[in-house]
């Protein structure tokens, strides 16, 4: 299955089958129609006690369905009709239908998709379009007209996670907190938005100093936000489909699901949204073992395979310009020259994700902290010096690329700090206006 339509699966999956009588019904019967394979599906369905049934679009004779999932939408209205009104026999009164189909290039007429439905006695309960990978997904979840939506039995629970491991698999290194770096990007880069993606306890959210939001599906703040400080209590991609003016930030610190498909598909969507002179910063791209860097958790420092991101941006972003800094607990990549137009990331999603899943590691030279550059000294204060005058000057994200490469190389001099980012915040007052104080668990 196609890195984005995985996870598109998976968000239908979370919204609607998680927590909810379907997961935990004896042996629920999942058909796919026109999927190929049900290669991915086991991720999708991790929990609960599902079955998987290949048919064939022509002849989708299984049923009835808990769950249908169709790789394909037709693109003429009477196909799609038929289609349609094949899927709906196939469904169990009580069951969903979870479509992703390729775009190809054409959007759907989503009206028309709904009135199809409609006339196969299907309501459309929601629909989204993907921008990534060749195919960008059309997704759309439908229910036999009328059905009740069921209610999750419980709130949304974190992963839980079970620790298997040694004192040498909890090793850690770094020469500085990566709070303090975080703390250090507030004070001098004073940005008009900073975004968090993954606050957990919100120990890192609490350095904003200007407006913030935060994003994470299971916050559990142990600390007093400052008023400017927004949460947002919803999985990412939810959130940068969904959330408007508050997804534009010119800081964000992307913490989230340490996965490098997540992790990728958090960096594009900053970038996309970014605003001008915009700095990202990566958690976790240095794993200190071999265990740590494992997809499914079993040590408390965790870092996922949130190394391969830094691996993709090198490979396929050599505009960006990347600084790997050797923070602890397990480092932090600052990333600028952010540039909201840029599609190869977008385009290329789902080769990259195959790609990178299949590189070997983490390789040595990330683990021993190979060219990773001390996030104090003379490197790092020309570097920051850079991105401040380049963002006050409002450079454009290759110029800013160029101006913090030559920095760090020591080929320019610094200028002097400014006393005060009150322009830059100025300039930027009405994004914090339109997010707003107070917090919003929504
Ligand atoms: C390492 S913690 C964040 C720590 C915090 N940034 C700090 O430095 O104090 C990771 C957080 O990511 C959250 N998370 C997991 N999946 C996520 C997703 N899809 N979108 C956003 N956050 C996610 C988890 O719930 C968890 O709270």
């Amino acid at each position: 299955m196609r890195a984005s339509s995985l996870q598109n699966l998976m968000r239908c999956y979370r919204r609607h089958v998680a927590g909810r009588p379907l997961e935990t019904k004896p042996a629920a019967l999942v058909v796919a129609v026109g999927a190929g394979s049900d290669d991915g599906f086991d991720q999708a369905f991790q929990a609960g006690n599902f079955r998987f049934v290949l048919a064939e679009p022509e002849a989708p004779a299984f049923g009835p369905a808990d769950i249908a999932i169709c790789g394909m939408l037709p693109a003429a209205a009477d196909e799609i009709a038929r289609t349609f009104a094949d899927l709906s026999g196939l469904l169990d009164p009580a069951g969903i239908l979870f479509l992703l189909a390729p775009r190809n290039g054409a959007d759907p007429d989503r009206a028309g998709v709904a009135a199809a439905a409609s006339k196969a006695g299907l309501d459309l309960v929601e629909s989204w379009t993907d921008e990534r990978g060749a195919s960008r997904d059309f997704v759309a979840v439908l229910r036999a007209a009328g059905a009740p939506a069921p209610v999750a039995a419980s709130t949304a629970a974190d992963h839980p996670f079970t620790v298997e491991s040694t004192p040498e698999m909890e090793r850690v290194g770094g020469s500085l907190p990566y709070r303090d770096i975080l703390a250090r990007l507030h004070r001098e880069l004073a940005p008009a938005h900073y975004l968090e993606i993954g606050i957990r306890l919100g120990a890192s959210l609490v350095l904003a100093g200007g407006p913030a939001t935060g994003v994470d599906p299971f916050p559990k703040l142990r600390h007093e936000l400052p008023a400017g400080t927004r949460v947002v209590a919803k999985a990412s991609d939810d959130f940068f489909l969904e959330d408007g003016e508050a997804r534009r930030a010119d800081l964000a610190f992307i913490d989230g699901m340490h996965l490098v498909e997540n992790a990728l598909s958090d960096f594009m969507n900053v970038e996309r949204w970014s605003l001008p002179g915009a700095v990202a910063v990566i958690d976790d791209i240095l794993p200190n073992h071999p265990a740590q860097a494992a997809r499914s958790r079993h040590t408390y420092a965790w870092t996922g395979d949130v190394w391969r991101l830094m691996k993709i941006l090198e490979a396929y972003r050599p505009d960006l310009f990347l600084l790997p800094l050797d923070t602890a607990p397990t480092g932090l990549l600052l990333v600028a020259g952010l540039d909201p137009g840029s599609r190869v990331l977008w385009d290329r999603y789902d080769e990259i994700v195959t790609a990178a899943l299949a590189w070997p590691g983490p390789p040595e030279e990330i683990l021993a902290r190979g060219g990773v550059v001390p996030p104090v000294g003379d490197g790092f204060d020309r570097v920051m010096a850079a991105l401040r005058d380049a963002r006050a000057g409002g450079a454009a994200p290759a110029e800013i690329a160029a101006r913090a490469r030559a920095a760090l190389a020591g080929e320019v001099k610094p200028a002097p700090a400014p006393e005060s980012a009150g322009g830059l915040r100025r300039f930027f007052s009405k994004i914090g206006a339109l997010l707003g104080a107070g917090r919003n668990f929504g």
